[in-house]
């Protein structure tokens, strides 16, 4: 097993309350026990606006950082009812940002609108989860690599510090369905977007590059042979402390 740095991120979408703060603390007992055998991890959860504030007060986790699932792309305040922007969400505690994210999409976030909000989120010192992903039929056209390059080079401007930025891939058929890429198209998958990023960004370091879609208890360890990816973005199996622990688990089986 290698001693890669790995990321589990939680995204909770529209779920959770108050209590739901002892799913995240069992987590955090549990890390901390396993994490003494030199894992080198970083665990994130993305819970809702209304959750970040009171989680990051009551939690004090070395290991576990608390983010945001979207953010506005003024960084004013501004009359734009129903929306939080990077500075508020900062205010608030939260350390990470997921932008992009295809359920964001669906409602109307366009590449140019995702490059705004990365820009403000960055300039107030949030980290950026970065989503990408291609529908059924892109990918049954052959058109994943080129939509995926599409969205990272439209929405990720070359000033942007890169280093900041996490890219999590998650084919948007994949979301929620049980489905999941085959390991031969992911390693493709992986090697091309690293490849792209180099080419097009120059970075220092290539950014960390997560995989998202039915990540789960049982599939992790298929994920966990593909060594250019970096991590993952949970949505459903990361609401049950279990779930989410078994994964971390299963991974390092
Ligand atoms: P899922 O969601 O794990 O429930 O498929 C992933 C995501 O939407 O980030």
């Amino acid at each position: 097993m290698t001693n890669k740095l790995v990321y589990f991120v939680g995204n909770w979408k529209m779920f959770g309350d108050l209590k739901s703060i002892k799913v995240i603390k069992s987590v955090d007992k549990f890390y901390k026990k396993f994490s003494k055998g030199n894992k080198k991890n970083k665990l994130v959860f993305c819970v809702p606006y209304t959750l970040i504030n009171f989680f990051t007060r009551s939690l004090k986790s070395r290991h576990i950082s608390i983010g945001g699932q979207n953010c506005h792309h003024d960084s004013n305040y501004g009359p734009f009812t129903g929306s939080v922007n990077a500075s508020m969400l900062k205010n608030s505690g939260a350390k990470y940002v997921i932008l992009g994210h295809s359920e964001k999409r669906a409602e109307g976030d366009t590449n140019q609108i995702i490059k705004k909000k990365i820009k403000s989120a960055l300039e107030k010192k949030l980290k950026v989860i970065f989503c990408i992903g291609e529908t059924s039929r892109d990918n049954k056209n052959k058109k994943t690599f080129l939509v995926l390059k599409k969205q990272i080079r439209d929405s990720i401007d070359k000033k942007f510090d890169i280093k900041k930025i996490i890219i999590a891939y998650e084919p948007i058929w994949s979301i929620g369905t049980g489905k999941v890429p085959k390991i031969d198209e992911l390693q493709k998958t992986f090697k091309f977007i690293k490849k792209y990023l180099k080419i097009h960004y120059k970075p220092k370091s290539v950014p960390s590059i997560l995989y998202g879609g039915s990540v789960n208890e049982k599939n992790i360890s298929m994920f966990s042979k593909i060594y250019d990816i970096n991590g993952f973005l949970i949505g459903g199996s990361s609401q049950s402390s279990k779930k989410f622990i078994d994964i971390i688990r299963n991974y390092y089986k």
